[in-house]
């Protein structure tokens, strides 16, 4: 693997700046997973290094850039929904820049429906070539061409990326990136790349330094965070990083996401209990609830395994919380099968649920296997495991009134005069509030539940 650090380009910035009465502005758009999201913030970081400002609003912008999710049909719908929308603003002003990047452009034949039928888009590169972006503008600028990069795969870390966060109390930290595992109904190691870890020392002092810029939350990324260290040259696992982060002072939660079950290990279990700075909530998605569906996926665990990791874990941590993801209708589901995912969301009593139906993605494994139940079909299996979920969760979620709970404030409530603070189990409570107390924690007093949503009021500290 190859470890790069960012360099400032400043001799691309100067012909950027060239073609610019005033400093141009920027619309960065992001879809997609937290990964993404994060890849965003350094694109913006990129841009305001090389003289860009950033601005809100499509008109104003100079240079629209969407960072694209390829997980889901649905997802990629939107993105050329989305772009085919920005036709009139070129024409209004032929000087504005479109590209497209991230997850989707890392297919060929995303690349070739750009290149043939969205004519008025004029900058395509992957998810590795944000590094090279300043390089990239100065070429489309200069030679007045459309660049449109065909995927390839650079497998790189690039250190020291300049970066724009969204936030200033809750982070994204990479702690590796790229995918090894194949699931068979999956693009993202097709879009990713090979699973690269960052070295611990680099994790490290991204991490000391959120921390000292107030950082409250910060949530670790990985498509399987069990599996970090593989490949570096010192002998470290995810537990060890978690422990090695713990050890810097301050008063801050760390999430992480997303665990594999495959390589979610007791000894992780172990290191979540006794470590305060963790918080008590583990995503770790099932998919689904068939053992014979988990073979098709190539997700290399039993139910009886998971389950098995999900007692001790409620064994050894007080309170601790599930969240999952569950795929509805990957190819050749029965109603047995399906009926196993219901048994297993009763079974683990998960506090939240992502779900999704399954969605065939070109160039994977599943895409050729048979798929004979109908989207009808898997309409209503759907909204049943949703009512299974309510029914599991509901009654869970209401009985947590009369507790006192620790949350961070993220921002105004749906309410007027409200505030969202999170607790520790990833649940939300809206209680009333001073917007002053956004980004800090606050102790609320629970009083009830309108469905997943609790509700409070600020109890004295
Ligand atoms: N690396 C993570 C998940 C990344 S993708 C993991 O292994 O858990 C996020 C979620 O999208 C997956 O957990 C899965 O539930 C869903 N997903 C991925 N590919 C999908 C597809 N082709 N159709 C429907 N859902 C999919
Ligand atoms: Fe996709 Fe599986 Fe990798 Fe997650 S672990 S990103 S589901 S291939
Ligand atoms: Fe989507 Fe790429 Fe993330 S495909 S889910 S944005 S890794």
């Amino acid at each position: 693997m190859e470890k790069l650090t960012y360099t400032h380009d400043e001799a691309s910035a100067r012909v950027i700046a060239s073609f610019y009465d005033s400093p141009p502005l920027a619309y960065v758009h992001s879809y997609g997973c937290q990964q993404n999201v994060n890849d965003g913030e350094k694109i913006r970081g990129v841009l305001l290094d090389i003289g860009f400002g950033l601005c809100e609003n499509l008109e104003q912008a100079d240079l629209i850039l969407f960072n694209t999710c390829a997980v889901r049909e649905h997802a990629e719908q939107r993105v050329f929904g989305n772009v085919g929308a920005l036709k009139k603003l070129k024409e209004k002003n032929p000087r504005l820049i479109i590209g497209v990047c991230g997850c989707m452009a890392q297919q060929q034949h995303i690349v070739d429906k750009l290149r043939a039928s969205y004519p008025y888009v004029d900058l395509v590169f992957g998810v590795d070539g944000i590094d090279r972006l300043p390089a990239m503008l100065a070429e489309r600028l200069t030679r007045g061409k459309r660049y449109l990069e065909n995927p390839h795969q650079r497998d790189a870390v690039v250190e020291e990326m300049p970066i724009r966060r969204d936030s200033g109390f809750r982070a994204w930290l990479p702690i590796m990136y790229g995918c090894d595992n194949f699931c068979t109904y999956c693009i993202v190691p097709y879009v990713r790349g090979r699973e690269r870890s960052r070295e611990p020392a680099d994790v490290l002092a991204e991490f000391r330094s959120l921390v000292e810029s107030g950082y409250k939350e910060i949530t670790l990324l990985g498509q399987n965070v069990n599996s970090y260290g593989k490949g570096l040259a010192q002998p470290v696992d995810f537990s060890d990083l978690l422990n090695l982060l713990c050890t810097v002072p301050g008063e801050y939660q760390i999430r992480f996401m997303t665990s594999h079950p495959k390589d979610a290990s007791r000894k992780l279990i172990d290191t979540i209990a006794a470590q305060d700075h963790l918080c008590k909530h583990i995503h770790l998605p099932v998919q689904s609830g068939s053992d014979r569906i988990l073979k098709e996926m190539n997700r290399h665990y039993t139910v009886e395994q998971y389950l098995d990791l999900i007692h001790y874990a409620k064994e050894k941590i007080p309170d601790v919380t599930f969240s999952s993801d569950i795929i509805v209708g990957f190819p050749g589901e029965t109603e047995e099968d399906f009926q196993a995912t219901l048994d297993l969301v009763r079974k683990v009593e998960y506090m939240q649920l992502f779900t999704f139906i399954y969605s065939k993605r070109n160039g994977t494994i599943a895409a050729k296997m048979p798929d004979p139940t109908t989207h009808a079909e898997k309409a209503a299996r759907m909204d049943r495991l949703l009512k299974t979920q309510d029914a599991v969760a509901f009654p869970k979620i209401a009985a947590m009134a009369g507790q006192t709970v620790r949350v961070l404030v993220e921002g105004a409530g749906r309410n007027a005069g409200t505030l969202n603070g999170r607790l520790d189990n990833n649940l939300v409570v809206e209680f009333p509030g001073e917007e002053d107390l956004i980004g800090h924690y606050a102790s609320v007093h629970l009083t009830g539940a309108r469905a997943a949503l609790l509700v409070g009021e600020q109890a004295a500290e």
